[in-house]
């Protein structure tokens, strides 16, 4: 049998924990299983230059070293618990924050943690294929790195599932490794997280955007008033912070690479910057326009009876709820939403509490603006007349108040035929996915190399060089 308190690096007392041992005998055999079939293609005998997380620390909770990512040491790893800690929000606010699933609210809290669950692994088998194209040895590292802290975001919320929720908890843990992004019977519970990551420029949108929607998501897990769940998620939240930063910096050095381009060689127009071997700009603005609808559809209908049972029961929190300033019971507050009336796009009030979906999409709204803006700086220092949108929040969304509505990305309501007319140069199509797959067909990975289509990094992994051995293949 295996010493599962060696193997597993954890704060949760697991060498005690006999109940929890059991239920992972079970799981972390199947885990494993998982991870050689969906985890990244054919890199189970690299040897990765990869943090781990070993404690939780504040300046030492990771360690750097080579690892085997099959040998990976995946940890349960919760914030110290605040003795003091109340429910911070809802009818319960004020109550000693619960130690134990409240019996009422078992199922929801049950379906909340699943919820979230699924897209770790999800996104891993999104991903697992792109391997084969990396553009750097850096950056094969990093999507390496990002895949196996997805996976212990994956043992984060199956712990709670086994420790708390006995066993339809167990079942729910093996359901979370039976499902498949994209399986016509048996797929990922969201949508974003079934549609196929096929080439970098796509994960690097995906880590922005949608890993995003994972922080905001995390963020207000992390008020609950179900401690081990809030701990958990904010732990989470230190390693969810380099996803971010890996898709943020790889959009941004694919944007500075394009510009360096065009400025040397004076071209301006799409298909002569194509013909020079990086990614023209407009595409780069469909991607963006594809990743940020689809991510904001994962924020849930604008209007939910769910959203407000969820915070009034004290299960999930706003973004930041206790910096908030109000009486984080919201019954007589109102918040604005959108609906689409007779072909135009209105603004009205609606109750706060069943708007909060709506909320938390407009505050992650807020940070993804203050990200585009970073990558427009580099286009404006080249000096070259580009401008990067957000498209109106109503565009391409299949849930909420615009679904079943065509919006323009300046928030115009279009007819069928006005779309068709313009969806081609508003979304990536067949051809721009071709194109940009046709640069990713090979890897490079040959230390400090970076392919043509990408900037190298400002700075290498935990102070290591560029041309450091990120990967060795054996
Ligand atoms: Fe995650
Ligand atoms: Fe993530």
């Amino acid at each position: 049998m295996i010493n599962y308190t060696e193997k597993i690096p954890n704060n949760v007392d697991l060498g005690r924990d006999r109940v929890l041992q059991r239920a992972l005998e079970h799981w972390q055999p199947a885990y494993m299983g998982w991870w050689y079939d969906m985890g990244p293609n054919e890199s189970h005998n690299y040897e990765v230059y990869l943090r781990t997380a070993i404690s939780v620390e504040p300046d030492g909770w990771a360690q750097f070293d080579y690892v085997k990512m099959p040998e990976y040491r995946w940890g349960i790893f919760l914030q110290p618990r605040d003795e003091k800690r109340e429910v911070n929000f809802g009818i319960h606010k004020g109550q000693p924050a619960w130690q134990e699933v409240p019996g009422e609210y078992r199922s929801t809290l049950r379906r909340v943690i699943v919820t979230q669950g699924d897209t770790e692994p999800a996104s891993v088998e999104q991903q697992r294929m792109l391997g084969t194209s990396c553009p750097s040895m850096y950056d094969l590292r990093n999507i390496f790195q990002v895949n196996v802290e997805e996976g212990r975001h994956l043992w984060a919320m199956v712990y709670l599932l086994h420790r708390y929720f006995g066993r339809d908890g167990r079942e729910e843990a093996e359901s979370l490794l039976a499902r498949r992004s994209g399986d016509a019977d048996n797929p990922r519970i969201l949508g974003a997280f079934n549609e196929p990551t096929p080439d970098w420029l796509a994960f690097y949108m995906f880590t922005f955007f949608t890993d995003r929607d994972g922080k905001f998501q995390l963020c207000a897990l992390a008020e609950s008033g179900f401690d081990p769940l809030a701990r958990t998620c904010r732990f989470m939240l230190t390693e969810e912070a380099h996803h971010m930063f890996v898709g943020e910096t790889g959009v941004s050095r694919i944007i500075q690479r394009t510009c360096e381009v065009m400025k040397e060689n004076k071209v301006e127009d799409p298909s002569d910057v194509r013909a020079l071997g990086v990614i023209d700009l407009p595409t780069i603005q469909k991607y963006l326009n594809f990743h940020y609808s689809v991510t904001l559809d994962l924020y849930g209908s604008d209007v939910s009876s769910n959203a407000a049972n969820y915070y009034t029961s004290g299960l999930k929190g706003r973004f930041r709820e206790t910096k908030l300033e109000d009486d984080h019971v919201l019954t007589d507050a109102e918040y604005p939403v959108s609906e689409v009336v007779g072909g135009k796009i209105i603004s009205k009030n609606a109750p706060t509490l069943t708007a909060l979906n709506e909320r938390l999409r407009d505050d992650y709204i807020d940070e993804i603006a203050d990200g585009v803006g970073r990558w427009q700086r580099v286009i404006d220092i080249t000096g070259i007349p580009f401008r990067l949108t957000l498209p109106h929040k109503g565009f391409h969304r299949e849930i909420g108040n615009f679904a079943g509505h065509l919006i323009s990305p300046d928030g115009q309501v279009l007819s069928e035929e006005a779309w068709k007319n313009h969806e081609l140069e508003w979304l990536p199509n067949p051809k721009d996915h071709a194109y940009v797959q046709s640069l990713m067909s090979g890897r490079v990975v040959e230390p400090g190399k970076f392919a043509n289509w990408i900037a190298p990094p400002a700075r290498g992994i935990n102070n290591q060089p560029l041309n450091f051995e990120y990967v060795r293949f054996n």
